[in-house]
Parts: C-alpha cells; structure tokens; sequence
C-alpha cells in the first residue's frame, strides 16, 4: 500500500537503540516488579484463554508479557517492529523452552497473521506511537485477525479529561515523573512524549473501539491517563 507509513519512523527512536533496550525493563519497572503483566494474562483467561488458545502481542517489546503468555497459552506471537526490541526479545526466549511462542519483526499495519483467526491481541503502551487516522486502520486490522468473541486487552496512554482540564490533570502528571531516568519515565519523558507521540482523548479513543467492531466491557484508568481496557470482537 503506497500511502502506509513507514512505521519505523513512528516508533520512537529510542526504541530502536539497543542501549535502550537493554535498559528498558529496568525503565518500565519491571525489574520492580511492576509492569501489571499477570493482571493482564489473568483478564484474557478470564474471558477463556487457555493451553488451546492464540494470542497475538502486537508492540511486544521486550517481550515481558509474551514470555510469560508463553508459559500458559498455546500459541502466543510476539509481535514488534523494532530490530532491536525483536533481537533481544529472541535471545531472552533462546533461554527457555517455549515451543509456543514466535517472533515476528512487524508492525501494526503490516503484520499479516498466518492460520485461523486468533482468540485474543493484547497491546500494551504501543498504539499511541501512531496518529489517530492510522490508530483507527490498526484497530480495524487487530479487528480482522480475531475470531468472533475474541478478545482485545490494550493498555495505553489515553486522556481521561476535558480539555479545559488538561493544563491542570498534565501538570500533576508531569510531577509524577522519576527522578532516575534509568528506574522511570521522566517529568521529561512524558513532556516529549506529548510533544512527539499521539496519545489521544478517552472520549475520541473509545468511539475508534467501537468503530473498528468492538464491544468495550471494561475500561479503568489511573491517573485520568493510564488506560486499561477489554475488549470483545462483535
Ligand atoms: C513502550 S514500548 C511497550 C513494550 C511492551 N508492550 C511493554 O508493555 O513493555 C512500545 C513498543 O512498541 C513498539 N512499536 C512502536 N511502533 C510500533 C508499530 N507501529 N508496530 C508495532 N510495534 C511498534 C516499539 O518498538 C516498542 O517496543
């Protein structure tokens, strides 16, 4: 498709650094034990996933959430376009015997799903690297890879407020950053990624759900600008 970005460039540069990579999972608070990965598995068993099931993980990273999907569902791909975030993703699975899981270097508008439909996508802190218009096209197309019934658990960056409340609710947010860049998002890390990412209103996010074909059957956020939320294909 001539008019598709190239997605590489959308993806955010740090991502692309092996550097960064290796200290992601420090910055992410994984190594905190932070990060919500089993609340997330236990929400798509919740809706029936289980040893049978195909999960797709589309902006896996490195690939926290897949890895330990791959420890309970059947068939889990872990999806990202980034070279250096699939390498290392790789080398950390090479580690384990996980016959379930599969790597695939692609995005969200060019990753093509192979065999019957799966039963459930999860993305998690992913989609705002694209512009709303291209949003919408990765919802449509997350859409036509589910079965009917199947489920999209996505975790982002979307505003929960009025936008006469966003100098106020952004401000508190901004005040919220780590100190250490190394153990946290930064008061500037969340400035840039205003700045340069495409993190949108809950109430422009949620009608794009719907428009794509899905049912929202929960949505939570914390802070007015971490939202979680569950999705069924209708
Ligand atoms: C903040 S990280 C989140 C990684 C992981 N999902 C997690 O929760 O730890 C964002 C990830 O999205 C990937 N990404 C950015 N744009 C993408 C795209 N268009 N398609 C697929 N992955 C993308 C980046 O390479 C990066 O690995």
């Amino acid at each position: 498709m001539e008019w598709r970005p190239d997605e590489l460039a959308y993806a955010g540069p740090e991502h692309l650094d092996p550097a960064y990579v290796a200290g992601y999972d420090r910055k992410a608070g994984y190594e905190a034990g932070l990060g919500d990965v089993d609340a997330d598995l236990d929400e798509l068993a919740a809706h029936g996933l289980d040893r049978t099931s195909t999960l797709v993980d589309l902006g896996a990273g490195t690939g926290r959430l897949a890895l330990a999907a791959a420890r309970r569902f059947g068939h889990v791909v872990a999806v990202d376009v980034s070279p250096a975030m699939q390498r290392h993703l790789r080398e950390r699975a090479a580690e384990e015997d996980l016959a379930g899981l599969e790597c695939v270097r692609a995005g969200f508008l060019s990753y093509e799903h192979a065999g019957p439909p799966a039963d459930a996508v999860c993305t998690r802190n992913a989609l705002h690297q694209l512009p709303d218009f291209w949003k919408v096209m990765a919802l449509e197309r997350i859409s036509g890879l589910l079965r009917p019934g199947g489920v999209l658990r996505l975790r982002d960056l979307v505003f929960d407020f009025a936008p006469g409340d966003a100098e106020e609710v952004i401000g508190r947010w901004l005040d919220h950053g780590a100190s250490d860049p190394a153990l946290g998002y930064t008061r500037e890390d969340f400035a840039e990624h205003l700045r340069t990412e495409f993190s949108t209103f809950r109430w422009l996010f949620e009608p794009m759900l719907t428009a794509a074909g899905f049912e929202i059957v929960r949505a939570e956020f914390r802070g007015a600008v971490y939202g979680a939320y569950t999705c069924l294909k209708r």
